[in-house]
Order: structure tokens, then C-alpha cells, then sequence
């Protein structure tokens, strides 16, 4: 059976991942309103990536017979700059993830709750890769810029990002 620590550590990073889902939500309704529809659908795949990371935790907890306990989902903004300013956001908010997870993971090795610590590898592996294809895009925006035409041809690449 799981500890209530680690029980209350995991039910607040389910929240923090369905909050990860509203925030891309939020900015796909954002950028699909600046008819940047590549950007919105990566978005909104990015969402349910999330959503995913969320029912693994769930799962996971439920699996070690731990109390799901889910919480007021906060609101994200509704309002974002151009895709360059946005993108730069995404990256600080997914290094906020990752320092989240690695807490996580400290707690599941400080208790020796070998379970979490195992479960919780996959979500340390998960961000390397978050912050690697986001740092890639933050990149391209910034080489590109986000008025000429380079960033439509960027768009349409990024909008063929499918669900995995
Ligand atoms: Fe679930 Fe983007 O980290």
C-alpha cells in the first residue's frame, strides 16, 4: 500500500498534468484564433498527451490501492502572444513540470517507495523528451521569427503531428 505522502504527492501531480492539458487546450483556442491551425493541432495532440500522463499516475495510484483524490482544476489564461512568445512559455512551463517530477521521484527514493521510483522513471525519461522537442520548436520560431512566411511553412510541418 502506498504512503499518504506519496499518495498526496501523486493526486497533486495528477492535477498539475490535467492542468498541463487545460493550458494547451487554452493555447490551441488561441492560436486557431490567429489561424495558426498547425500550431493549434500540435496543441491539442500536446493536450491529450497529458490527459495521458494523468491516467498513467491514476492508474498507477489506484493499482497500489492509494486514495484518488482529484482537485479543483485551476484556469489557465486565455490570452497568449504570437507563437514565439507562446512557445517560450510552453518551455519554462514544461521545465516547471520536470523540476514537479523530480521531486516526485526524490520523495519515491527518500521513502524507499521502490514502486513510485520505478513508475516515476518513465515520467523523468518523458520529460527529457517534452523539453527536447519543445526546445527544438522554441528554436526554429526564434530563427525564423513569427511575421514572415517562414513561420506558416513551420505551421503546417508542426500541424502534422499526429496523436501517438
Ligand atoms: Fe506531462 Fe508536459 O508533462
Amino acid at each position: 500500500m502506498i504512503s499518504k505522502t506519496m499518495q498526496d504527492a501523486i493526486n497533486a501531480q495528477i492535477n498539475a498534468e490535467q492542468y498541463s492539458a487545460q493550458l494547451y487546450l487554452a493555447m490551441a483556442g488561441a492560436m486557431e484564433a490567429k489561424s495558426f491551425q498547425g500550431l493549434s493541432k500540435w496543441l491539442r495532440v500536446q493536450a491529450a498527451e497529458e490527459t495521458g500522463h494523468a491516467m498513467k499516475l491514476l492508474e498507477f495510484l489506484l493499482d497500489r490501492r492509494g486514495t484518488l483524490e482529484l482537485q479543483t482544476i485551476a484556469a489557465p489564461p486565455s490570452e497568449f502572444g504570437g507563437p514565439i512568445e507562446l512557445f517560450d512559455e510552453i518551455l519554462k512551463h514544461e521545465e516547471g513540470v520536470t523540476a514537479k517530477i523530480n521531486a516526485l521521484y526524490e520523495l519515491a527514493k527518500s521513502t524507499k517507495d521502490h514502486a513510485s521510483e520505478i513508475r516515476l522513471q518513465w515520467f523523468v525519461t518523458e520529460q527529457v523528451e517534452e523539453e527536447s522537442s519543445v526546445s527544438l520548436i522554441v528554436d526554429r520560431l526564434h530563427a525564423v521569427g513569427d511575421k514572415g512566411g517562414a513561420v506558416w511553412y513551420l505551421d503546417k510541418e508542426l500541424g502534422k503531428r499526429a496523436k501517438e
